[in-house]
């Protein structure tokens, strides 16, 4: 048996039980590099029974292209945007994810990039480091600020524990409303409209799907509070930049805070020139722990499907399939 794994941000260490487990049953390969062109994956997972994605678009193209011998594609994440899962269902291929894996990390980021553009803290290092001692410009306090979280799942709420210890206000938008969380936490239900329209910092925590696709573009943009705050830690695709840039030039938006972009790596993007913009390259589950839950539940789902056990992170189980 084989496992090919081209993630290379999860890890597990080689005396893990769940690695030991993985080892004793197949032959685990990782690939010599990461963004593998579609030839050099399909090259790649020749003989595969499992494969631990990383960041390989495996389109309807690819997933055409893969060995019949594959049976399962498990991704170390939460978001499983570049797999064509309905393309791995008709080839009978499940398709996994690791949910909660990295809650806390790109939680905590999310708090990071808020306090970054509320204080614009990286600005006032970029001087330091120049030697310069400046102290201009007012920043926002956030207690008392409404934060607006759309997609109030695992991150949402993990979000909404660390913003209420600030002392934030909450709203929140989401389709599935845990009652008993709201009410702990003092979340008021919203409907999108209204939370853009309140909200001094929205926070976007939702998947990236057809219906969510530039769910924040010039018209959701323009109900927006005047100089509000975007933060982005999910993915670049629910954000239309072209509309996001033109914001952030004239000040509607006063600072976006982003580990996502649509493309990923980016190049040289727009964003990347405007100095109200704060990007990191996508290191929200970028801590120890995190990327060891990630490995550890990828591999897990990976090893129970090919031992023909029960898994509940098969994503692509579908109704009409
Ligand atoms: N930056 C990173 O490294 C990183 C890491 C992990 C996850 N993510 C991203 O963060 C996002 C959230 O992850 P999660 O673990 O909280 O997922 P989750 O599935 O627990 O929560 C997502 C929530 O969004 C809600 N939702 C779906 N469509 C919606 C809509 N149109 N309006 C409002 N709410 C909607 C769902 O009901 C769900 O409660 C995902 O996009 C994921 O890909 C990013």
């Amino acid at each position: 048996m084989k496992i090919a794994i081209t993630c290379h941000y999860a890890r597990l260490p080689e005396d893990h039980p769940v690695w030991r487990r993985a080892v004793s049953l197949a032959d685990v390969v990782l690939s010599k590099k990461v963004n593998l062109t579609s030839d050099e994956l399909i090259d790649f997972i020749q003989g595969a029974d499992a494969l631990i994605t990383g960041t390989d678009w495996m389109r309807e193209d690819v997933i055409k292209q893969v060995p019949d011998c594959l049976k399962v594609i498990s991704r170390p994440a939460v978001g499983y945007d570049r797999v064509d899962i309905r393309a791995a269902r008709k080839r009978g291929i499940d398709v996994c994810n690791a949910p909660g894996t990295n809650t806390d990390a790109v939680a905590d980021l999310t708090m990071g990039l808020i306090l970054n553009c509320a204080r614009r803290i990286p600005d006032y290092i970029e001087g330091t480091r120049a030697l310069e001692w400046k102290l201009e410009g007012k920043q926002m306090n956030l207690s008392g600020k409404t934060l607006g979280i759309l997609g109030l799942g695992s991150i949402g709420k993990a979000v909404a524990v660390r913003a209420k210890a600030f002392g934030m206000k909450l709203l929140a938008d989401d389709p599935i409303w845990d009652e008993d969380f709201c009410g702990q936490y003092g979340i008021e239900k919203t409907d999108m409209e209204t939370l853009l329209g309140a909200s001094d910092v929205v926070s976007l925590h939702l998947p990236l799907m057809e219906h969510t696709h530039h769910i924040i573009n010039e018209e959701n943009i323009g109900k927006m509070k005047d100089g509000a705050i975007l933060i982005n830690a999910a993915r670049g695709g629910l954000v239309d930049h072209e509309a996001l840039c033109r914001a952030l030039e004239d000040q509607k938006i006063l600072a976006y805070g982003a580990d996502v972009m649509e493309e990923e790596p980016p190049g040289d993007h727009p964003l990347f020139h405007l100095k109200n913009a704060y990007i990191t390259p996508h290191i929200g589950a970028n801590t120890l722990e995190a990327s060891q839950n990630m490995m550890q539940t990828a591999l897990t789902n990976a090893l129970d499907i090919l031992e023909g056990k029960e898994c509940k992170n098969i994503v692509n189980r579908f109704e009409d399939s």
